[in-house]
């Protein structure tokens, strides 16, 4: 499976940003303004907004997820969210393991295994998010970072459910830092991570899991960071909250376009 094959999946990280009429507007702005995109389309806001997001975007294909979830179904957890109940407010995707996550949380690659066996469980999708930190990078050990954060998170799958899973490849210094990768130095670490794909799973299994590029993506450089073999798509953080923007992203210039 070439590139071509793999639908583009753009994905909004909302974090912790926004109230619900600020919310909804977002969504609004979206629905009404998204034409024939050539790619997947999600969206993930903070838990308070799920349900009226999910309302709003009902019959559109723009998809709603959640920046994160619990393993267990119910129970006496306080303050935890499981993937059935994500599922029931309207929510089809879920992030697992984004950086802040595991930098202010204590998410460790076990809590995502975890969080991942259960997303699958209740049929949502999972971005599972990995990437290295700037001295970690600067200590070339970005392709030890990545290797361990994915076999941690994945080994427990099997080849069949590569398929069900998204990957989102984010540079921790290139989160909100206005510090993009450059295309090649993004398409390096997507290889690396197919291949690691390729030898968790196999490597046909591999060729079908789209790998998202995320940190400081804009209007400005997703056209290039498309170009590129191995990126499928985006996570977009602070320029998901601006339509205008955000719309841009959606709709990218194909390679075939741009050339
Ligand atoms: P920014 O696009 O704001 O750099 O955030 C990226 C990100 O963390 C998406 O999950």
């Amino acid at each position: 499976m070439t590139k071509a094959l793999r639908r583009p999946l753009i994905a909004g990280n909302w974090k912790m940003n926004l109230d619900l009429q600020a919310g909804r507007g977002l969504v609004r702005a979206l629905r009404e303004n998204l034409s024939d995109a050539a790619a997947d389309v999600a969206v993930c806001p903070p838990f308070t907004l799920l349900a009226a997001v999910a309302e709003e975007l009902k019959g559109t294909p723009i998809r709603v997820g959640a920046q994160d979830l619990f393993w267990e179904k119910s129970g006496a957890y306080t303050g935890e969210i499981s993937a059935e109940q994500l599922s029931g407010v309207g929510c089809s995707v879920v992030l697992i393991g984004h950086s802040e996550r595991r930098r202010y949380f204590g998410e460790t690659n076990e809590t995502v295994a975890r969080k991942l066996e259960s997303a699958l469980r209740a049929n949502l999708m999972p971005i599972v998010c990995v990437g290295e930190t700037l001295e970690e990078r600067e200590g070339q050990k970005t392709y030890r970072v990545l290797e361990t954060q994915l076999r941690g998170a994945l080994s427990g799958l099997a080849p069949t459910e590569a398929g069900k899973i998204v990957v989102a490849y984010e540079p921790v210094w290139a989160i909100g830092t206005g510090k993009t990768a450059t295309p090649a130095q993004a398409q390096d670490a997507h290889l690396f991570i197919r291949k690691t794909l390729a030898a968790v799973f196999s490597p046909e299994a591999s060729l079908a899991v789209r790998i998202l590029y995320g940190g400081s993506v804009k209007p400005d450089n997703i056209d290039a960071l498309m170009a590129q073999p191995d990126i499928d798509g985006a996570l977009v953080g602070g320029e998901s909250l601006k339509p205008v923007s955000f719309l841009r992203i959606i709709h990218f210039q194909s390679p075939a376009k741009t050339n």
